[in-house]
């Protein structure tokens, strides 16, 4: 994440973020998210008509809109030559029921998260089971 944008600035003074995951639904607003800058549009949020709530576990707003919310304290800034690095500890998730599975975690299958694609620079959903981790590779430790 680059250090000159607003919501890095904002992390840094409020030592807190949250992470969104954004849907087909919501994907006009997301993409807007990431062409607009806050620091030359004063009114980027407001434009949208979304919700800024306040988080109850970190010093951040959470977007009442998008399905799923990580709620998270700042862990530790890296910086290196080539990049600039925010890692978060996650205090709390918060979801909407319907992209609950019955154990109540999220199911991926009724998110249908987007994916952002470097190669076409296309947003795609996710969704699709095709295997189950720690499992899909077992056989191959069997001699
Ligand atoms: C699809 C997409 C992916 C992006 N990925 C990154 C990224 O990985 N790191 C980054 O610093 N900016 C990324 N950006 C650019 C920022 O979102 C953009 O500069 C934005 O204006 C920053 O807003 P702010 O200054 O209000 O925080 C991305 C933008 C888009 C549309």
């Amino acid at each position: 994440i680059d250090e000159e944008h607003k919501t890095t600035q904002n992390l840094l003074k409020t030592k807190a973020f949250t992470v969104a995951l954004a849907d087909k639904e919501h994907m006009d607003v997301a993409d807007f998210f990431g062409i607009a800058t806050g620091n030359k549009m004063n009114d980027k949020f407001e434009r949208t008509g979304y919700t800024a709530v306040k988080s109850e576990f970190v010093n951040a707003p959470i977007i009442d809109e998008f399905p799923v919310v990580m709620e998270c304290e700042l862990a530790e800034v890296s910086e290196t030559e080539s990049f600039y690095c925010i890692v978060g500890k996650i205090i709390n998730t918060a979801a909407e029921e319907r992209v609950l599975s019955e154990n109540g975690k999220v199911d991926p299958s009724k998110l249908q998260a987007l994916i952002f694609d470097q190669f076409q620079h296309g947003y795609y959903v996710s969704g699709e089971q095709v295997g189950k981790a720690w499992n899909a590779g077992a056989s191959l430790m069997k001699k």
